[in-house]
């Protein structure tokens, strides 16, 4: 980020803007540029809640069809499309997804954290990213999908090289990216023949596999991309709240001891852990004709990026918008996006760091940050959060 004048000039595609400061930077925007425009890269970058939340409800001027990244061709997955394909995309799957059935997985989330916790908890310090954070969601969504377990980690693996090419300025992180896919596609290609030959529903690579659309099937390619949305959207972001959630925790110590003090607090807590991390950054939409936001012209064929994370931080929305207060009522962020495309795996997300956040306060209750950091975050123009967080705590006895 460099000062021209008075106006600030951000290259919105490079991720080490992301995983710096990009706060003030999005508050100059939502002051003075709301709907700022990086010209190097023809790009323009949303930073107002109130505009976020606009574009994203107008799925007919502002288009998903041409890709949620910006600069990058669409690929076959919902979040790419816009209604009817997306509808129906988006129906095949969502049933495995609604609150009720979501609700009902409490008992594995919580069996799935002590797990988690049992690998570190006699061991007195662990990288908190990735021994405790990293995993709890790779494990609900790499059963969800149908994985077996042996090959969670590569899921693992193959997930977060895939998303290191986004925005990385190192030439390696592309070519991680492409042979990340190329073993994925390796490993779907008699997953999906499986489901295909035994007619299995009982997990949503097997829904995906045997659903009719309209009398079709997905393609092989479709189920490949679809699935890995699921991976992608299940694994890379629910980590990032909770390892950016204990941060945040640790660095407000009065907040920590009330939700110490009080457990009944943690469903608000989790939702402002949810607005202050914020790990995705943006989403793309392609402007199909031309239009006005504000005193500002947009042509089609125009990309926008939907700033989440400076959305969750107006101040026109949210009162004290800097401060991190876990009481925060009511609390309207829109970390999870909103409209046609709102996440689909919100429930499972809020679960997920509602039961950790409780499993951890009881059973590490003296949890603390080893070291002041600074704790390196990936450079991503996409999904961004720490890499690391060195922890240490009293060692306990497993559960299991
Ligand atoms: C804290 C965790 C998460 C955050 C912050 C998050 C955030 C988001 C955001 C911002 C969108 C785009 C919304 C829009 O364009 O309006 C999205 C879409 C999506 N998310 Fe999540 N997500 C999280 C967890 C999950 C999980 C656990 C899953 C597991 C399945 C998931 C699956 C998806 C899918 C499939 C979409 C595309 C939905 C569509 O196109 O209709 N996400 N998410």
């Amino acid at each position: 980020m460099t000062s021209v004048s008075d106006r600030l000039v951000i290259d919105l595609m490079s991720g080490e803007f992301y995983a710096g400061d990009p706060y003030p930077a999005w508050e100059w925007m939502r002051r003075n540029e709301p709907i700022y425009h990086d010209r190097e890269n023809n790009i323009w970058g949303v930073a107002r809640y109130a505009d976020v939340r606009a574009l994203s409800l107008d799925t007919s001027t502002f288009s998903n069809a041409e890709g949620a990244r910006p600069k990058f061709y669409p690929m076959p997955m919902m979040i790419d499309s816009d209604a009817p394909v997306h509808t129906r995309r988006r129906k095949l799957v969502s049933a495995g997804f609604t609150p009720r059935s979501i609700a009902a997985m409490a008992e594995h989330v919580r069996r799935v954290c002590d797990e988690v916790i049992d690998g570190v908890c006699e061991r007195g310090s662990c990288d908190f990213v990735h021994d405790v954070a990293a995993l709890l969601p790779l494990i609900m969504i790499a059963d969800m999908l149908g994985v077996d377990v042996e090959h969670r980690p590569h899921m693992l693996r193959w997930s977060d090289d895939m998303m290191r090419s986004q925005g990385d300025p190192d030439p390696a992180a592309m070519e991680g990216s492409s042979i990340a896919f190329q073993e994925y596609s390796e490993y779907m290609a008699p997953v999906i023949e499986e489901r295909r030959r035994t007619g299995r529903v009982d997990d949503v690579i097997g829904i995906l596999v045997n659903a009719e659309i309209d009398g079709d099937r997905l393609s092989d390619d479709d189920l490949l991309f679809e699935t890995l949305l699921i991976l992608i959207g299940g694994d890379e972001t629910t980590r990032h709240v909770l390892s950016g959630g204990m941060l945040a925790l640790q660095q407000h110590p009065d907040q920590l001891a009330a939700l110490r003090a009080d457990a009944s607090r943690m469903p608000r807590a989790v939702e402002e852990m949810l607005r202050w991390v914020s790990p995705i950054q943006d989403m793309n939409r392609t402007v199909q004709k031309d239009v006005m936001i504000g005193d500002v012209a947009l042509t089609e064929g125009d990309q926008l990026l939907l700033f989440y994370p400076s959305a969750n931080r107006d101040e026109d929305v949210f009162e004290n918008a800097s401060t991190f207060d876990i009481d925060r009522d009511p609390n309207p962020h829109i970390a999870f996006g909103l409209g046609a495309h709102f996440c689909l795996g919100n429930q499972l997300a809020r679960l997920e760091l509602k039961i950790m956040f409780e499993r951890l306060l009881e059973r590490l209750p003296d949890l603390r940050l080893d070291g002041d950091g600074p704790f390196p975050k990936r450079p991503s123009n996409f999904v961004c959060g720490l890499e690391s967080l060195p922890v240490v705590f009293t060692p306990t006895p497993k559960v299991f």
